[in-house]
């Protein structure tokens, strides 16, 4: 069946207290609203209407770099979830088959509890996704009737009676998309908070004759995070999550509850990841490879048998191949390492390859920028770059090149050549020697004089 998504993103998100609309606050290093278009990706939609309204132009950004088909439309007035579902119509405009609701702020729904819900809608026109809350709060209630969906009910407009229910609408809808719009356009606004409600649709629904039932998934996936401390409960709760997927994966880490992982993070089989390792966007480790303690990782790929770190930062572009080495206080950023390649100490190496099997010596600096434009530096393959070489990009250092320690590259090396990029050395024999006893000297009558 034929699916499309509509995410409601369109709230302020007042109680955040913050510049940044509610559904751009990051968890796992990507924005909440990713999160719930990925967990709708699992359903493989035909279309992704996002309905923003506070700081649209932004959410629209974030939302077109995660998927660039994904059609954001405006609710400029905030006047309901149903209100908010009617401003996708036009978006979904020749579209026939199921349209699944989702929250933007409820990113961890699960695609298995998707399918479940599609499977219900085999049988029932109208399927919401309802929890058993532990404290119900100021969830709306699903009063249900045997398998039927009786009708959903706000905290606001709840009895006494139905308050005590503790079966609890998601916000997760689905149903065929001309009857959801055909319903929506009965939607009123007759009620506690004078909004549109789209939990008014169950009922309608029935009051037609169509079948509304429940699907039910664990508390933990419908968690919606309106405060920064649910931002930070939900933060965990993705944590716990990836490691335990980890570790079922074959990757062995130590102490796993000091490990970050992003949403999109790859770690291969056998991979070992040791204490406080922190990994952003874009990060790929294949089997085998390790990534040692206190090293920040982002936008890179690691190869079979690299090792990285102790205190390693990979940033975007960082290519590693196999069995490279990058050790200790090293930056890398777009830059690739050919197999077998290391750098081992205190180095940034930035905007350029390094060849298979060259040694990078402890201090290497590629100069990439000149304050305006950021250049490339390319070194061959089995060099040998001296401590504390400087490279002055754009510059080639040639295969099985040689830099002496303390050179300035400002030339390009060919293959095979040995650079020297210093002053020369001078010796002064016993120079050292006298001038000690010249300042011990002058040392001791200053003391004399302050006596
Ligand atoms: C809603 C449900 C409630 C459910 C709860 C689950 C309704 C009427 N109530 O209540 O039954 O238990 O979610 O968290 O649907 N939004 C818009 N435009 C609007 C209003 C809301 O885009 O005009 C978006 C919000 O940004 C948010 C989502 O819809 O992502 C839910 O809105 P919210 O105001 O949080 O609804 P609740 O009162 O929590
Ligand atoms: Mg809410």
């Amino acid at each position: 069946m034929a699916t499309a998504l509509i995410i409601l993103a369109a709230g302020q998100g007042t109680r955040m207290n913050s510049d940044l609309p509610k559904v751009l606050h990051p968890i796992a290093g990507a924005p909440m609203i990713v999160h719930a278009m990925a967990s709708g990706a699992a359903l493989e939609p035909e279309r992704i209407v996002v309905v923003a309204g506070h700081g649209a132009d932004a959410v629209e950004r974030a939302v077109q770099a995660h998927d660039d088909g994904a059609i954001v439309v405006r609710q400029d007035e905030q006047l309901g979830t149903a209100h908010a579902v009617a401003q996708a119509r036009a978006a979904l405009d020749g579209f026939t088959g199921d349209v699944i609701v989702l929250y933007g702020d409820t990113p961890f729904i699960q695609p298995e509890t998707l399918a479940a819900m599609a499977q219900a809608r085999a049988a029932h026109d109208i399927v919401v996704l309802g929890f058993k809350a532990a404290d119900p709060g100021r969830y709306g209630r699903l009063v249900m009737q045997g398998d039927t969906l009786d009708r959903i009910v706000e905290f606001k407009d709840a009895s006494a009676e139905e308050r005590a229910i503790t079966l609890c609408n998601s916000g997760v809808l689905a149903a065929d998309s001309a009857t959801l719009f055909d319903l929506i356009d009965a939607v009123g606004n007759d009620n506690a908070a004078g909004e549109y409600y789209l939990t008014d649709v169950p009922e309608l629904a029935r009051a037609r004759g169509l079948s509304a039932t429940a699907v039910t998934c664990d508390e933990a996936e419908t968690l919606g995070i309106n405060t920064r401390a649910e931002l930070a409960r939900a933060e965990a709760a993705f944590q716990a999550r990836a490691r335990a997927a980890a570790l079922e994966d074959g990757v062995t880490m130590q102490a796993p509850d000091t490990v970050f992982f992003a949403r999109d993070t790859y770690l291969g089989r056998d991979a070992m990841i040791e204490p406080n390792v922190v990994f952003g966007p874009g990060v790929t480790v294949e089997t085998g490879a390790t990534i040692r303690a206190f090293s920040h990782l982002e936008g890179c790929h690691v190869s079979r048998g690299a090792i990285v770190g102790p205190y390693a930062r990979l940033r975007p572009g960082a290519e590693l191949s196999e069995n490279t080495r990058v050790g200790n206080f090293v930056e890398i950023k777009n830059a690739t390492l050919g197999e077998g390649a290391k750098v081992n100490h205190l180095s940034y190496i930035g905007d350029a390859s390094v060849g298979e099997a060259t040694n990078i010596g402890a201090g290497t600096v590629t100069c990439n920028y000149d304050g305006v434009f950021k250049h490339h530096t390319t070194i061959g393959a089995r060099a040998f770059i001296g401590s504390d070489t400087m490279l002055i990009a754009p510059v080639t250092v040639g295969d099985e090149a040689m830099t002496a320690s303390g050179s300035v590259i400002t030339s390009n090396v060919p293959d095979g050549a040995l650079a020297l990029g210093r002053a020369r050395q001078e010796i002064k024999p016993g120079f050292a020697r006298r001038m000690f006893d010249r300042l011990k000297a002058a040392k001791a009558r200053k003391q004399k004089e302050a006596e």
